[in-house]
């Protein structure tokens, strides 16, 4: 006897006619014609059933402020930065906790139900940090929210950042962040990387840097990130996010590199929508798109996960919490056009960001916590591609969104049909 059968599942795998059986909160059976009672059967009609969406790169702190003070005329990284900081006097607990809250919302409607949140530690007050950690309660049933503490103006170059940061994670901020390339010189960037490292062992935490978020291809943090993570035993707990210079680095530099990278066990996240806006602005024609080296790290075996960094704040004034948005762009950006690659950009947007945050509660697997999307969709690659409806959304077993799917009426010279976009079904 379940509480939830779903039966004719596709699984991300390939797996195809998959019925999952749930009995309190967790998954306890999958297989082929699983004949049992159920307090609620679902079919799920041979659409796919994933495991949920998961974001590990996202700024919550400053989502949805899109506007305030004023809107980043340059489109730049570093514009983004100044706007943030004439903000940041200006934020109220109450509004960082309100606007949070909304954008979890969203991601739940999205199916995304993990998010690591960096949150900006430069401020003595700890607001956002505050605000962060009553959210991370607060959206605990629905949604799993780890912080990073970020020192969003420099470990090094904004003064009291290093004492504002552990205090941050005195207070509870879950994993030590960085930007290394914010510092001012390259020594001091090198320097931060040692120090934050250091500090992640001293206390048993991962590690997520913005490291070489630049276009400047002498930026080479991610070399100090990979030696120290190496030279710490920190291999399989730390992040580089962004390494967009290595775009634009020398490849036979790069050949050295991504080994280096993969022999220390540190994993990469890029996020596609805001590389491919934020970089390469300093460029006239051609000019770079911006996104670290994806299917060359993959090839070499790291594990590389999309973000989505930012939601309508001072650095990007779209988004939406939709993760196959963000893996849509990851795959034009990338080219990643081979089925494998365009698999591999589905896993970058639930798999691989479970395994770099530690997740080990979520997946679809008998035992795990039944936590699962149903797409509009028969596969993961045409997930992508429509960018699926989320038809229903399960947390712990229980339905916790819905969207219907979308299905357009037509009646063309008086023939009527029902359009769904999904592909007509033949082998590939
Ligand atoms: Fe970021």
């Amino acid at each position: 006897m379940f509480d939830l059968l779903l039966k004719h599942c596709v699984l991300p795998d390939g797996r195809t006619d998959i019925d999952i059986g749930v009995r309190d909160g967790r998954i306890v059976a999958i297989d082929r014609n699983i004949a049992a009672q159920a307090g609620e059967i679902v079919d799920a009609a041979g659409c796919l059933l994933s495991a949920p969406f998961i974001d590990a790169h996202f700024h919550m702190d400053s989502t949805l402020s899109y506007g305030l003070p004023r809107v980043n005329q340059s489109g730049t990284l570093l514009e983004g930065i100044a706007l943030w900081g004439e903000l940041k006097p200006l934020l109220t607990q109450d509004a960082l906790v309100e606007r949070a809250l909304a954008y979890c919302d969203w991601a739940v409607s999205r199916g995304l139900l993990a998010v690591r949140s960096h949150v900006d530690v430069c401020d003595p007050r700890l607001l956002a940090t505050e605000a962060l950690l009553h959210v991370r309660e607060k959206v605990k049933p629905y949604l799993d929210l780890q912080l990073v503490a970020f020192p969003q103006d420099g470990i090094l170059r904004a003064p009291g950042a290093m004492a504002n940061l552990v205090r941050a994670l005195d207070m509870g901020v879950d994993v030590v962040g960085g930007i290394p390339h914010f510092e001012r010189t390259m020594a001091d960037g090198a320097e931060s990387v040692r120090l934050l490292c250091e500090l992640a062992a001293e206390r048993g935490l991962r590690v997520d840097m913005h490291c070489d978020e630049s276009d400047d291809p002498m930026s080479r943090h991610i070399e100090t990130l990979a030696f120290h993570t190496q030279r710490l035993g920190l291999q399989g707990r730390v992040v580089g996010s962004h390494l967009t210079s290595m775009h634009s680095m020398d490849n036979y530099y790069v050949s050295k590199l991504i080994p280096l990278i993969r022999e220390a066990g540190v994993a990469a996240i890029a996020n596609p929508l805001i590389n491919i806006t934020l970089q390469g602005r300093h460029d006239t024609y051609p000019k770079r798109r911006g996104m670290t080296r994806v299917p060359e790290l993959l090839a070499a075996g790291v594990p590389v996960a999309f973000g989505q960094d930012c939601a309508m704040d001072p650095w990007y004034s779209l988004g939406s919490g939709d993760m196959l948005e963000v893996a849509h762009m990851g795959l034009h950006v990338g080219q990643m056009t081979s089925r494998d690659a365009m698999l591999s950009c589905f896993e970058a947007v639930t798999t691989t960001p479970a395994t770099i945050m530690g997740l080990t509660e979520t997946g679809l697997e008998v035992g795990r916590r039944a936590d699962f999307v149903l797409l509009h969709a028969r596969d993961p690659i045409e997930a992508i591609r429509l960018r699926a409806t989320r038809l229903g959304v399960w947390r712990a077993g229980r339905r916790i969104a819905s969207t219907p799917a979308p299905v357009a009426k037509l009646d063309l010279q008086g023939r009527p049909a029902n359009v769904d976009l999904l592909a007509p079904q033949r082998p590939v």
